[in-house]
């Protein structure tokens, strides 16, 4: 079966925090994303995507805007029984495309286990200390701050 059959990326909207939470509680404990309540998403939720399938929230992917067209892809997740069927990539495209259509360039960056998904979708593996507003902003109540096993991923454009 196709399961990318009816499968839609989206702007969420505040109703989706919930779902989005669920996906994203997920992983967070096995300290693959970042934990995050219910109401910081719902706070947040201009920046996230959702992809859904037969109206049901199945991805979330939310760009994190530091100014100066430098944003972070974070809070990247798609349901366990639906990994590898395209919905991380399409959410992805719809963050970059969506930049593209609005900002002449812009930098956005992870830092991620997953940089073979990144690079994959035309991100390239940079130093980690390239962004230090990250550095002092999650990291600071991340659990692994002192054993930390992510890669930095990055993908520039117009520049
Ligand atoms: C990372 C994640 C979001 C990717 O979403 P996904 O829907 O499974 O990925 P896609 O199906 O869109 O895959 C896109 C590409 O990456 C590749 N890919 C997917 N999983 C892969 C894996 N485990 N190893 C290598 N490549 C992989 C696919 O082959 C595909 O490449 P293609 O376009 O050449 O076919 C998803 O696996 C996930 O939720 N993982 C757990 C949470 C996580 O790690 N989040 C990232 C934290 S930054």
């Amino acid at each position: 079966m196709n399961k990318q059959l009816g499968m839609e990326v989206r702007q969420a909207v505040a109703d989706d925090a919930a779902a989005i939470k669920k996906i994203l509680d997920i992983y967070a404990v096995r300290q693959i994303v970042l934990e995050r309540s219910e109401d910081d998403i719902r706070s947040y939720i201009k920046n996230f995507v959702v992809a859904e399938i037969d109206g049901v929230c199945q991805g979330c992917c939310a760009a994190r805007d530091f100014g100066n067209n430098l944003l972070e892809v974070r809070s990247l997740a798609v349901n366990p029984d639906l990994i590898g069927y395209g919905i991380g990539k399409k959410m992805i495209n719809f963050i970059i495309d969506r930049l593209k259509n609005e900002r002449p360039q812009f930098r956005l960056f992870a830092l991620t286990m997953r940089p073979d998904f990144f690079q994959k979708n035309g991100f390239r593996i940079v130093e980690t200390a390239m962004f230090p507003e990250k550095i002092w902003s999650d990291c600071a109540k991340c659990p692994k701050k002192d054993c930390c096993d992510e890669v930095a991923v990055l993908m520039e454009y117009g520049f």
